[in-house]
């Protein structure tokens, strides 16, 4: 029984499907281990070693999903602005874009030809993974993609770039929102080709838009990334702005990703029963103590009440300072809950 994707299908299963965002990273010895010997771009464009990091998480606690080690920044560097990972800063891309001449000269060969090695990897870990683990795919939403392209890599300032682009030349933005919108439905309908079971997309940068802003520059274009993806199981986590969400708004996405900002009922209460949430433990539980992760892990779990259509998972991703030790409490606890006696 494959319990992730029953669950995204909305059937009862006997317990609670669980993965972890960030999953594969530097809180993991073995990680570090990899990352010792190989930068991140290595790591991310050989097939191998791509695997080996996907499945290390796997190896060890045993989770219902898998994601494929990649990054949302594949995506600008199909386009023609490459990347890379500097310690202890992040990303850096080679030029910011900004203006409508920068626009232009972004790339226009196809996305799928430069990923080759995001569906190898995704092929060979189809292969490697028991049926009963789900595969997981992803890409950057739109938004969040252009916080990175017109900032030129991660930011210091809060995005300010795309912040005033967004007052002076509205147009523009939307010019670029659309065509990173084509460019990671590609990049999502070849993973999924390539036997990615589901995809995620990350709007990881949704909250620092304002509520009206969100509703012009980043949810059209999720809505149509969705409408695009119909039929095929999409998840998507809007990072501090699915409360915004009506129901009527939220119904397109079918599986939501939601931070801690409020409870998993109240999520409920206001979407109704047919959309599928995933979270939403805070991160930073999994710095404190076993019982306090345990105590908080259950909340997550009460909160949502015994229903279908749970997936346990982060509010946000998993960070650097976490020892492995407490994230098998908090699976412990998931596993040893409830659970929907299935019928
Ligand atoms: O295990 C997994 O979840 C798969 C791998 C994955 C990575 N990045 C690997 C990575 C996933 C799903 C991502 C998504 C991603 N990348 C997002 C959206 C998710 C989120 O956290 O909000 C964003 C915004 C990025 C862009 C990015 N890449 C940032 C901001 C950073 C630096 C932050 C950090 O953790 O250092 C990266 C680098 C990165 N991507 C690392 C990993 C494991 C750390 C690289 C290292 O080892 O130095």
């Amino acid at each position: 029984m494959n319990l992730f994707l029953q669950t995204c299908d909305l059937q009862p299963t006997p317990r609670r499907p669980v993965w972890i965002m960030r999953q594969a990273g530097r809180y993991l010895p073995e990680y570090r281990a990899v990352r010792q010997r190989h930068s991140f771009k290595e790591m991310v464009t050989n097939p191998e070693l791509c695997v080996e990091l996907s499945l290390q998480p796997i190896r060890r606690y045993g989770l219902d999903a898998a994601i494929v080690f990649s990054d949302i920044l594949v995506v600008l560097e199909a386009l023609g602005v490459s990347y890379k990972i500097v310690e202890g800063h992040g990303p850096v891309l080679e030029r910011a874009v900004g203006s409508a001449t920068e626009l232009e000269r972004l790339s226009s060969a196809a996305v799928p030809d430069q990923l080759d090695y995001v569906y190898a990897a995704l092929g060979l870990l189809r292969r490697e993974l028991s049926p009963e683990v789900a595969l997981l795919g992803f890409a950057g939403a739109p938004w969040t993609l252009a916080c990175y392209l017109v900032a030129g890599g991660s930011s210091s300032n809060g995005f300010a770039a795309i912040k005033s682009l967004l007052e002076t030349d509205p147009a523009l933005l939307h010019t670029m929102l659309e065509r990173l919108t084509a460019a990671a439905l590609e990049h999502l309908q070849a993973q999924l080709a390539a036997g990615a079971d589901a995809v995620q997309i990350f709007d990881s940068w949704a909250g620092n838009l304002t509520e009206q802003q969100f509703r012009e520059f980043s949810l059209p274009y999720l809505h149509r990334m969705a409408a695009e993806l119909q039929g095929q199981r999409a998840i998507f986590y809007l990072k501090g702005a699915a409360q915004w969400l009506t129901a009527d708004e939220a119904a397109p996405f079918r599986i939501l990703s939601v931070d801690g900002q409020q409870p998993l009922a109240r999520y409920r209460q206001v979407l109704g029963d047919q959309v599928v949430l995933q979270g939403n433990l805070a991160p930073g539980i999994l710095t404190t103590d076993a019982v306090t992760i345990q105590r908080a892990t259950r909340a997550v779990l009460e909160s949502h009440g015994p229903g279908a259509g749970h997936i346990f998972n982060l509010g946000h991703g998993i960070t650097p300072d976490v020892p492995p030790r407490h994230v098998q409490v908090m699976l412990d606890s998931v596993r040893d809950y409830d659970l929907v006696p299935v019928t």
